[in-house]
């Protein structure tokens, strides 16, 4: 008997490409069984998470058989206090990328359209796509521009209209590092049509430490059409629990409250997430490992002669000006995983994930070994 079980399928699911997540570095240690290996793929904390958050899932595990508050009630009250806001305020998401499908699943469908970048976030095609909806997307800014492949907000504004439902901006943007300073947006945020939510998404915020950079949460109650996302999977180091969260409008919070997973953050997540806020010393070790270990990458980009992205993140967009998926598999070879980009558009580039100084170093050795024999 012959089966189809495609074309029975929503047509606009069809068109998705499945997301393409960085390689496992178990899957590498199965395919070429090297003893070490450095996986610099997915952005992740090379520190692992703050130890207050592995104790505070230890002491939950005793309670794993029951359900987990499905309202987050604890972290909810202590990220509106951090942000000095109303919990109402607030959505918790299985990730942010949980919440990214929700303003999708909400906010759009068939003859509805989104706007965001070329070179943007991969999962903002895929929300968009998923529940029918036209994706506009902005050509980024010109190589040779102060923000190379940047985001070009009045290509945005061109997409635009009054029916326009969401728009995405990444800042800084992955996986090109770039960002946008506060006056552009604030700028950009005057002149959207007011019942359009701009969702600002800040998962690499903590990083940033560019002196014209801002996070925009504090604009929320200025502009009722903002949605901020944040996630716990980058800085905190806790990509492996998935717990992401969005501040916005209330009435946007309560919309979203009701398409999400009656459970959709579980009990680690939750406990480790509020633990995790707390200990801002291990925010402030990542960060210098992170400052420290992009300048060790740019040194050596400097020395291979190779052109890097700017970026405010924690991860670097080299140009190798030459296929960059070739290099991609030798590295791999060299036990390094890191990132081809040409999904995203950037068929030359790598994104290369800052990790400790250590795994940096692997990453520039092999680099180095893998150019000169190319
Ligand atoms: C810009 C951006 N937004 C959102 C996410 C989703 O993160 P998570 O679902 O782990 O919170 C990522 C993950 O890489 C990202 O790069």
């Amino acid at each position: 008997m012959s089966c189809d079980f495609i074309r029975p399928a929503l047509p606009a699911v069809q068109r998705l490409s499945p997301y393409q997540p960085g390689k496992p570095e178990a899957e590498l240690r199965r395919e070429l069984g090297l003893a070490h290996i450095v996986k610099l793929a997915s952005n992740e904390n090379p520190l692992g998470c703050s130890p207050r958050a592995t104790a505070a899932m230890q002491a939950a595990l005793t309670d794993i058989a029951r359900y987990p508050d499905g309202n987050g009630y604890a972290l909810k009250h202590a990220l509106a206090s951090r942000f000095a806001l109303s919990p109402d305020c607030i959505t918790l998401g299985n990730g942010s990328n949980d919440v990214l499908e929700l303003l999708g699943r909400a906010y759009l469908g068939p003859g509805r359209h989104a706007v965001f970048s070329e070179h943007a976030f991969a999962v903002y095609p895929l929300v968009v796509q998923a529940v029918g909806a036209e994706a506009r997307v902005a050509p980024a800014l010109a190589t040779d521009s102060a923000m190379p492949y940047g985001h070009d907000l009045a290509a945005f504004h061109q997409r635009i209209d009054q029916d326009t439902r969401l728009v995405f901006i990444a800042n800084p943007n992955n996986p090109t590092g770039t960002w946008l300073s506060s006056a552009q947006l604030e700028d950009f945020l005057a002149a959207v049509p007011p019942q359009t939510l701009v969702v600002i998404d800040e998962a690499y915020c903590e990083y940033a430490e560019k002196p014209d950079y801002a996070s925009v949460a504090p604009w929320l109650s200025r502009w009722p059409n903002l949605v901020v996302l944040r996630t716990f999977s980058k800085a905190y180091g806790l990509a492996g629990l998935r717990v992401g969260y969005a501040l916005s409008h209330p009435e946007v919070a309560d919309i979203l409250n009701r398409v999400r997973q009656p459970f959709n953050v579980n009990s680690l997540g939750l406990c480790a997430a509020e633990a995790a806020l707390e200990d801002s010393e291990f925010l402030d070790v990542s960060c210098t490992v992170n400052r420290q270990g992009m300048a060790q990458l740019h040194a050596a980009c400097e020395r291979l002669g190779l052109r890097v992205l700017p970026s405010a993140a924690n991860f670097l967009c080299i140009d190798l000006a030459r296929p960059g998926v070739p290099i991609f598999e030798r590295l791999l070879q060299h036990g390094v995983i890191v990132r081809p980009v040409a999904g995203y558009g950037l068929p030359n580039a790598l994104r290369v994930t800052v990790g400790t100084e250590a795994e940096n170093q692997h990453f520039i050795t092999a680099l180095t070994e893998v150019l000169a024999a190319a």
